[in-house]
């Protein structure tokens, strides 16, 4: 089993021993209730580096008032169980005081990638993301980190992150791991009845035909609100957004150029995201 320790000072006290005997160190930071693309993560990470530390924290700052912080899934045993099997060495479990003292008042905010899309939606999540990891790497010290693109703006937010903040941490960004339907993994589809999944199972299938629809030169305006009409009549409740970006900057895509299509949308009380790649002609 990982050795499990759920203060700063013991996750320091671990990695300057590892230092010391010359291994390096990725880190795979997560909110728990690990699925098969957490995991994927961690596979990734241990193929990069001699060591592996996962944080699990729910981190609240990232969630608005009206957010599902309270009832996110939470289940420490079985993650430390599948993080034993995948062969993680170290599990950092810090509890909010942990990471957020009393008295705690600074707060990072990035700019570039981290405007519009989610922010226009959720409008502190970048800042409580980008100040928790960049906390998390200060902690840690890891050489690299693992990322998702399920969560694509989040992997360029946090690029830019360490950019901006001369963080020595090489951002490592990992293909999203789906269901046999193509649903991207997510712990919050735990909150999915039998008939909503039907319905999230459309998410991708949509976003994979404007993307070629895009590909092969139809008019983004067009394509995008075409998906989302799309997505209402497959039984999702409302469509925040379905965006075509520049794949680096997210800056507005333009046509024949490496682009990515985002979306989110809600199904009942559970909000989804997904994107999918424009390849460029
Ligand atoms: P969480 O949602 O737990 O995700 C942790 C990491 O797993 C993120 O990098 C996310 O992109 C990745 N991930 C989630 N689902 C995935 C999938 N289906 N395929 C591949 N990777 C996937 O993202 C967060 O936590 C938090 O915002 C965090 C970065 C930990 C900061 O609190």
């Amino acid at each position: 089993r990982p050795r499990v320790v759920d203060s700063v000072a013991a996750l320091r006290a671990q990695i300057r021993n590892w230092r010391r005997d010359g291994l390096s160190v990725a880190m795979v930071p997560t909110m728990g209730a690990l699925h098969d693309g957490h995991i994927s993560l961690v596979e990734i990470a241990l193929a990069k580096a001699d060591r592996c530390v996962v944080s699990i924290f729910v981190n609240p700052t990232q969630f608005a008032p009206s957010e599902d912080l309270d009832k996110y899934p939470r289940q420490l045993a079985r993650d430390l169980d599948r993080l034993a099997e995948a062969g993680v060495q170290l599990v950092f479990t810090p509890d909010v005081a942990e990471m957020y003292p009393a008295g705690f008042a600074t707060r990072i905010s990035v700019g570039g990638p981290a405007a519009g899309l989610e922010s226009d939606f959720r409008p502190t999540f970048f800042d409580g993301v980008a100040t928790v990891v960049a906390k998390l790497f200060l902690q840690a010290s890891p050489d690299c980190a693992v990322f998702g693109e399920k969560d694509y703006q989040q992997l360029c937010v946090v690029r830019q992150l360490c950019r901006d903040l001369d963080l020595p941490v090489e951002i490592v960004g990992a293909p999203t791991v789906r269901d046999a339907h193509g649903l991207a993994m997510s712990s919050r589809n735990a909150y999915l009845s039998e008939a909503e999944l039907e319905v999230a199972r459309q998410l991708n299938v949509i976003l994979r035909r404007t993307a070629a629809a895009l590909a092969a030169g139809s008019d983004e305006g067009s394509a995008t609100a075409e998906a989302s009409r799309t997505l209402v009549e497959a039984g999702f409740d409302r469509v925040d957004y379905v965006a075509a970006r520049e794949s680096l900057t997210l800056a507005p895509w333009r046509p024949n150029r490496d682009g990515r299509l985002l979306a989110a949308a809600w199904l009942g009380k559970t909000r989804l995201i997904d994107n999918v790649e424009v390849p460029s002609t």
